[in-house]
């Protein structure tokens, strides 16, 4: 079959023919890695908006019919007849487990959930008040510092342990993160307890008393995880692949990870959207706060609207909309003021010209944070449990980044637009025609 390709026709009048690539489904692409070699030129693509960076086999995205699928498996399916440890399984070893294999996994990940002791004392370095993302992206990089045993990256089965530790530890941390900021006694995982209601009760429990697990909330949390567990090579999942591109343990890599994560333009906006909803305060302000959005002068934007790839609706936030209905009727706040004002500004931007024509809709951000503050959560623990679900989006990414053979380190290129060469001044020389900083 002829190979199809794609022609360039270079400044001086050459005649490039670049290889065309198919996946499975989604858009083809142009292998352009000798572009440089035969042509002298790199392309040019700020923000990767038209760029692929790696070939992938876990999700796909197509924004344009707002579909998202781990693993070949639509996230809708996945949302009512799965749970997170069972996605968590699929989208490490790309296929659905057996009772058996689901059963082994689930235990494993389950005694893996205690801390070293030495690794409790680390919390209390941290001002009372630090934010939970700075403690849990340090206390994820210090992992490095006690688990020497899973460094050989290149080993099959140091990679599972890293896997399965690294995921079975991140709540523990996280509810750690957030004993810190409330000043309460950490509270220890128990083994009898699932994923998300070990969670749970790791973060709200008390040694004072029983703490009783909530369904509803047991059943929103681990249906919010799954749909924050994976999203193709969103920035954070790239840092990772980034990062672990060089060879860096992956303990290393998962917080570079978190860290980019924490960007209000990225996992930040589901604590900004809760600030935004404050900020307008009641549906008489929404149209004012619409308008700042779309002030090109103003730098407000309408947090948890708009995606990168989606121009349509994101699959996630009409799942996570109609679970913040049932979660607001089951925790008494029906009423929910910030419930009521996030579907009339939903409403009022989906009508805008504006956001109509820019494909601006409401993201997987826009809704979740609801549903954390009904639940109890802090505003400031949102980005922390998009962290403990994208985890494992980012060890499976990690993990077929480190197993492909054709890996190399990412080292992109650049437009230098800086000084031309030139020869050093001495300081008497000098003049302060710069502007200073
Ligand atoms: C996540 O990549 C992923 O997959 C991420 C994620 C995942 O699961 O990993 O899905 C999770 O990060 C969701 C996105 C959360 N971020 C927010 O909700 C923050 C608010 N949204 C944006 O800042 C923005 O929409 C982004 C960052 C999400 C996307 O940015 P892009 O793709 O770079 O788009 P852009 O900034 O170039 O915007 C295109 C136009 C611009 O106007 P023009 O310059 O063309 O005139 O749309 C405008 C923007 O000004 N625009 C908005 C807007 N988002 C885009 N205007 C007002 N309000 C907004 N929210």
């Amino acid at each position: 079959m002829t190979k199809e390709v794609f022609t360039l026709r270079s400044p001086d009048g050459q005649k490039i023919e670049l290889p065309i690539r198919k996946g499975t489904t989604g858009p083809d692409v142009i292998e352009i890695g000798k572009l440089f070699k035969e042509c002298g030129v790199f392309t040019y693509d700020p923000g990767f908006v038209s760029t692929g960076s790696c070939e992938s086999k876990i999700t796909y995205i197509d924004g344009k019919d707002g579909v998202l699928t781990y693993r070949g498996y639509r996230v809708e399916q996945l949302a009512k007849h799965s749970n997170f440890i069972e996605v968590a399984y699929l989208l490490l070893y790309g296929e659905l487990p057996t009772s058996d294999q689901l059963c082994q996994f689930e235990t494993s990940i389950t005694r893996h959930t205690m801390l070293n002791e030495g690794m409790l004392r680390f919390f209390n370095g941290f001002r009372y008040d630090a934010h939970p993302m700075a403690v849990v992206s340090a206390v994820v990089g210090s992992m490095s510092a006690y688990y020497h045993d899973t460094m050989d990256i290149n080993s099959v089965e140091a990679q599972e342990i890293f896997a399965h530790r690294i995921i079975a530890k991140i709540p523990t941390i996280a509810a750690a993160a957030h004993k810190l900021t409330a000043g309460q006694p950490f509270i220890y995982p128990r083994n009898d307890l699932k994923y998300a209601e070990n969670f749970l009760r790791m973060l709200f429990a008390v040694p004072a008393e029983e703490y009783e697990i909530d369904e509803v909330a047991v059943e929103a949390l681990d249906l919010l995880l799954i749909l924050h567990a994976d999203h193709e090579q969103n920035c954070s999942t790239s840092t990772v692949r980034m990062a672990g591109s060089s060879g860096a343990n992956p303990y290393s890599a998962i917080a570079a990870g978190i860290s980019a994560l924490w960007g209000p333009a990225h996992g930040g906006a589901n604590e900004a959207v809760l600030r935004m909803l404050k900020e307008i305060g009641s549906v008489s302000n929404i149209q004012k706060y619409v308008e700042k959005a779309k002030d090109k002068k103003d730098s407000f934007r309408l947090m948890g609207f708009g995606h990168r790839v989606y121009k349509n609706y994101d699959p996630r936030a009409e799942i996570i909309r109609k679970m913040c209905h049932k979660v607001l009727i089951k925790m008494g706040h029906l009423e929910s003021p910030l419930f009521d004002l996030a579907l009339e500004l939903e409403q009022v931007a989906l009508n805008d010209e504006y956001f109509i024509k820019k494909n601006l809709y409401p993201n997987v951000d826009f809704y979740s944070g609801i549903i954390y503050r009904a639940l109890g959560i802090p505003t400031s623990m949102f980005t922390v449990i998009f962290a403990m679900a994208r985890t494992v989006g980012w060890v499976a990414h990690w993990r077929e980044m480190i197993t492909d053979p054709n890996g190399r380190i990412s080292r992109p290129r650049q437009l230098y637009s800086g000084p031309r060469e030139r020869d050093y001044l001495n300081i008497e020389d000098r003049v302060r025609d710069h502007p200073v900083g």
